[in-house]
Formats: C-alpha cells, structure tokens, sequence
C-alpha cells in the first residue's frame, strides 16, 4: 500500500484528455485508476459498461487500426479475425512470476521474484507504458454474481482486443460495479502491451514488446494483484483466466478450504436418465475443450458442457465436491477442431467470435488445419502473408484460438450458471501419453488417486512457448497454474478426505487419448468414443463396471468396455489396457525425480504412495 501511496507523487504530470463518466461509486476503485492513469499517461480512460453498444464501438475501432478484420456476415455473424505479432503467440511461462514474500512458499513449480524489487521494476515499466492509448477500465467477476466463490475483479489494459476477449469470458460490465457498491472488495489486475506511442507514431495491428525478455506476468498473492505487461495473448493478458481464476485463485482457495483447477466440468446422462457430473484435469491442449462437449458415439448416452477449461470445487451441505465454471466463454484450440471430432464446438463459434492466427478466406471466412473442410486454393495466413496449402508450412498458429461466448454451445448444461455448481461423481487426470499409461485406470482410494494427480505427465504442446513433445511431469495439470508450493497443493488435495466424509468423495481414474502404435498411429479413436471410457467410469462409481486389480491400480475386465460398433483391432485393446512392467518402472523414477524436487516438504501419504507402486509392481 505504501507503494500506491508513492505513486501519487508520480501522478498528475500529465492529465489525460477525456474520460468518460466513472460508472461507480466505489472510492478505493476510482482512487485506484486514477493512480494508474498517473503511472501510465494514457490519453484517455474509458470505464467499460459491457454494453452491446460499447462492444460494437471497439469492434469498429479495431476494424479500422487494422487489428481485426471483419468477417462476412452471412457465413459468420459478429464475428471478427485478428492476427498477433510472431513473438506474442502463447503463454510465456519463464516470464511467469509468483511474487510472494518467500521463495519457499512459492516451490520450485514457480518462478519467484522479491514483492518489493519486482513492483520497482514494474513501476518502472508501467511508468507512461500508454502514452497515446486509451486505458480501459473492465470490472468483471469469475462466477455467478450470486456464488459464495464469486471473485469481483478489474482489470485495466490498454488493450481493446482485451476488452473485446474479457466481455466472452468473463461476466462483464456494469452489473459486476453494481455488485461492487461503494465499498465492495476487488482484485487490481493491471495489464498493458507495452507499446506507447509517440506523438504521431502510427500504429501497428498487434501493439506488443517483442523481447520476450521484456514481458512480464506477475502475481502478487499477498495483496492480492496481478501485474501483466508486454503480451496482449490469451492467459498473459485476459487476466481473469489463468493469472486470477487459477494462479491467485488457487492460493486463496487453499485458505479458505476449496479447489481452483485446471479442469473441464462435463454432464452424462445415460440411456436410463441418470446423471452424473464429471471434472477432467488435462494439460494444456490436451483434450479438454474436446472432451467438455463430446458428441458420444455410443447410443443413448448424451453429454452436456459447464465448462472447459477451469472449475472451481467445494464442499457442499451434502459433503459431496461440487464444481462451477467460473468463466462464460471458450478460448478453444482452433486447428483439429472440425465436424467430426467437435461439432459443439465449430457451432459454438458459428457467430459472434473472435478468431486469432487462423486463415483468412477469399470470402471473408476463417480456416484451419484440420477443420474438416477442404482448404481454400488460397488464404491469409496467421502472420498476415498470402498462404496456399501447397506452400508446405501451416496456416493457421498451433495454437491458434477461438474466443466464443459459453452460450451458444449447443450442449451447454442448464445448471452451467448455478451458482452453487454441481455434484462431481468422478475425476479424471490425463495427458498425452504415446506409450506406458493405459486408457483408463481406476484409484483404490483417494490418496491414490491425489497420488495419480501428482504424477500427471504430458509431452508439451503449442499452448506455451518453448519445445512442444517433450515429457515433462506436469502434476494436476497445473504445473503453470498453481499459485503456490506443490508440496502444499498436494497436501491440501489430500486433506479433502478430513474436510468430508471420504465416501462423498468422488471417484478418480486416470485416462489417456493419446497412445501410439510402434509406427505412431493413435491406438483410440478418442474424441466420441472417449464416451466407451466414461460409461465404464459411471458403472464403477455405481458399482456395476468389471475391473481387474492391478498394481497401477483398477483396469477395465477383458470385455468391461462397450465397444460395440467400433471397429478396433483386439491387440489394440490389449496393448491400451496392459501393464507395461518396464514402461511403468521407468514413470516410477520419473516420478520419484520430480518428488526429489519437493523436499520434506512433500506429503508423506505420497511417497508411501510411491513405494506402495513400487512393490507391488515387484
Ligand atoms: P487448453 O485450452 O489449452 O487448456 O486445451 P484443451 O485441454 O481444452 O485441449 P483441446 O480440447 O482444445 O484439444 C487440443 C488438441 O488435442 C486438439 O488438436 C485436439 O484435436 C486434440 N484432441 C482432443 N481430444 C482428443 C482425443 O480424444 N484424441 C486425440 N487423438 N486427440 C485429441
Ligand atoms: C491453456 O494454455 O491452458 C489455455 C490457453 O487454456 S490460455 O488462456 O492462453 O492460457
Ligand atoms: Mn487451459
């Protein structure tokens, strides 16, 4: 606070030209973006309604600057293309920073730097970081505004593609000042490209830092606050997603006895009408956007989406987990998405998106690799040059993205707004796995199953800078997400089964889409047939489903999994449900090394865990 105090000094050496009126009447807020303003030197403040009328001005804007380019109409209403600078195309974990008083609260799953030292550095950055800019003033939540959970933040950024990205994902606009009254509580996330402009300076599409060196994603959880500068891309800079819904989230949650996580929230009724409600936890660009809104290919049985991306999980009255999805849009994988492998999704972003790196059409539609519909005989790539598919490089960004509002999923659960969630009977940890970890494994209990979180693994992929397909141990899916020590994140997984009676507690498996034969074909079908895995998930949470008890943990019995109508070798099977004795020996010490990393500090129950595995494989 001291700091904020020190800011006032800086203030005021230039006044902005206009502002419009505050549409609050919160002291601590005004206060608050006045000082920024100050910081900044922005040329002007604008305090977002999250009108319609608001989000079509920006729309507009942009159009003209040449940051988004209008697609047709007709084929895609609403709907809107941009392209974003070649360094600025995912998230950037090694500029990801947790800037806690400790570096050992923060464990070496994050990247600590010094409160003090890293806000000098980022007063210095900010310091008229939006010289001829407007500074945009977002109030959003995460979560129902009725939630007991629900988070009022406010985010500021120079940045209207932001505002335009925050509006789908977030609850947006003047309802959330409402709810903030006079002196409501909300977390401060301060955002800028870190590009200003000069008196006259043209500017350019996609405003950055290019330095990757010089960007900056920053999180104080103290306070708490988030600091971003340098990215206007995806988690860097919608800062109500990974940065507050899951990194600060987390740490909070962690305090007050619940769980953020990096999990999609799915319903399955089956042929007789029963429901059941199932959280999934996959690293990044690992299936859960796909599995969230699977069309199952087993007849009868039907799946509807709450969420894709993050879920946050409490205990409810009845002792059962319950989960809600704190955000309202999808900020989905564009490439492999096609009719076939998610139809929910391609009608999810059929109108009123925003597109990012994938291929401008002749006709003003967008395109990607792998859509499901011929490629046009020639296109815009994603770095803004004339593109065939001849031309041997890819045309849309790996990592590529739609940003489509949650509502329009054609399977969207009715309870995916219920503020107090939904009842969880199962969860599933998974990752891309070519070899060793079977398509699905039950836990014995749940240390085990905290015990299969934390030995989650995944090859990487393009949804963070760096060397995609390289194995990495990525513990709950959150290994860039969790905003604290993982040694106390896995002790606090396991106190669930003190919080509550353990027999509320759902069920978890462990699954895996992703095996390859010798020559590199996937082994599963995935997609829609995932729906085979969880049908049997809910037969064993009913108590029906044939199981063999392995050392790894329960598997599927020979003929326990419907695959009626799916053509696949037997071997398949056989290799997807077999325990690799040596593959797993190898994942044991794999484990162990990534254990070694936690100290003393790591949960007892899991290296008992580890060494139960151990003997029982022999
Ligand atoms: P984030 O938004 O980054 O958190 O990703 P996500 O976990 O939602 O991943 P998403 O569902 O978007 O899938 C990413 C990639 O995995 C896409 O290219 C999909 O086509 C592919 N994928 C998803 N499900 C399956 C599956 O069951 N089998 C196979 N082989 N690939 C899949
Ligand atoms: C992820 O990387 O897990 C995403 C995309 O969901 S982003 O919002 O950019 O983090
Ligand atoms: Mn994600």
């Amino acid at each position: 606070m001291a700091l904020f105090g020190a800011l006032f000094l800086i203030k005021s050496q230039k006044s902005c030209m206009t502002t419009n009126t505050p549409n609050t009447t919160n002291k601590n807020l005004i206060t608050w973006v006045q000082q920024m303003a100050g910081l900044c030197q922005p040329d002007s403040v604008h305090w977002c309604d999250g009108s319609e009328a608001e989000n079509q001005s920006l729309c507009d804007l942009m159009v003209k600057s040449g940051t988004f380019t209008k697609l047709d109409e007709k084929k895609r209403p609403g709907s809107y293309l941009a392209r974003s600078h070649p360094s600025d195309v995912a998230r950037v974990e090694d500029r990801t920073f947790i800037c806690a008083k400790t570096k050992e609260e923060v464990g070496s799953n994050n990247h600590w730097a010094d409160p003090v030292a890293m806000k000098a550095e980022l007063m210095g950055l900010f310091k008229g970081c939006m010289k001829g800019r407007t500074l945009y003033v977002i109030p959003f939540a995460m979560g129902p505004l009725e939630s007991p959970i629900c988070k009022i933040g406010i985010e500021i950024t120079d940045s209207p593609y932001v505002v335009t990205n925050m509006r789908v994902m977030t609850r947006m606009g003047q309802a959330v000042m409402d709810k903030l009254g006079t002196d409501g509580k909300f977390i401060p996330c301060m955002h800028s490209v870190g590009a200003p402009l000069q008196p006259g300076q043209k500017d350019v599409a996609w405003p950055c830092e290019p330095d990757p060196k010089k960007k900056y994603i920053c999180h104080f959880p103290d306070e708490p606050s988030i600091w971003s500068y340098g990215s206007g891309y995806g988690g860097n800079a919608l800062l109500g997603k990974k940065c507050l819904a899951l990194r600060i989230a987390s740490t909070v949650a962690q305090r007050e006895g619940w769980m953020a996580e990096h999990m999609l929230i799915l319903g399955l009724t089956s042929p007789a009408g029963k429901k059941y409600y199932v959280a999934a936890a996959f690293p990044s660009a690992c299936g859960k956007t796909n599995l969230a809104m699977m069309q199952p290919t087993l007849p009868g049985w039907k799946v509807t989406t709450l969420g894709d991306d993050i879920a946050w999980i409490r205990v409810g009255k009845d002792g059962r987990l319950w989960a809600m999805n704190p955000e309202t849009g999808f900020f989905g994988v564009a490439p492999g998405t096609s009719a076939k492998s998610n139809p929910n999704a391609l009608t999810a972003c059929a109108k009123n998106t925003i597109f990012t790196n994938v291929v401008l059409t002749p006709d003003n539609d967008i395109w990607w690799e792998d859509m499901g519909v011929p490629a046009p005989a020639k296109g815009i790539d994603w770095e803004g040059n004339e593109w065939t598919p001849a031309s041997g490089k890819k045309g849309a960004h790996p990592n590529s993205r739609f940003t489509a509002p949650a509502s329009q999923c054609p399977v969207i659960d009715p309870d995916w707004q219920n503020p107090e969630g939904v009842p969880l009977s199962a969860i599933l940890f998974g990752g891309r796995r070519p070899s060793t970890i079977p398509l699905v494994n039950e836990a014995f209990d749940w240390e085990h199953g905290v015990f299969m979180g934390s030995a989650c693994g995944s090859e990487t992929t393009a949804a963070a800078l760096g060397a995609a397909g390289v194995l990495r141990r990525d513990p709950f899916a959150m290994l860039p997400f969790c905003g604290y020590n993982m040694a106390d994140y896995f002790a606090h997984w396991l106190s669930f089964a003190k919080r509550t009676d353990r027999s509320k507690l759902p069920k978890v498996f462990f699954v895996n889409w992703f095996r390859r034969s010798a020559e590199g074909k996937f082994l599963w079908p995935g997609y829609g047939d995932n729906s085979r895995v969880l049908k049997w998930v809910c037969e064993r949470v009913e108590g029906t489903g044939k199981a063999q008890t392995t050392a790894i943990g329960n598997v599927p019995a020979k003929d326990a999994l419907d695959l009626s109508g799916l053509e696949m070798p037997a071997a398949n099977l056989d290799e997807l449900l077999k325990v690799d004795k040596e593959g797993w020996q190898k994942e044991i010490a794999d484990v162990a090394t990534n254990y070694a990393k936690f100290g003393d500090k790591l949960p007892k129950a899991l290296s008992e865990q580890l060494e139960g595995l151990k003997k029982r494989l022999g």
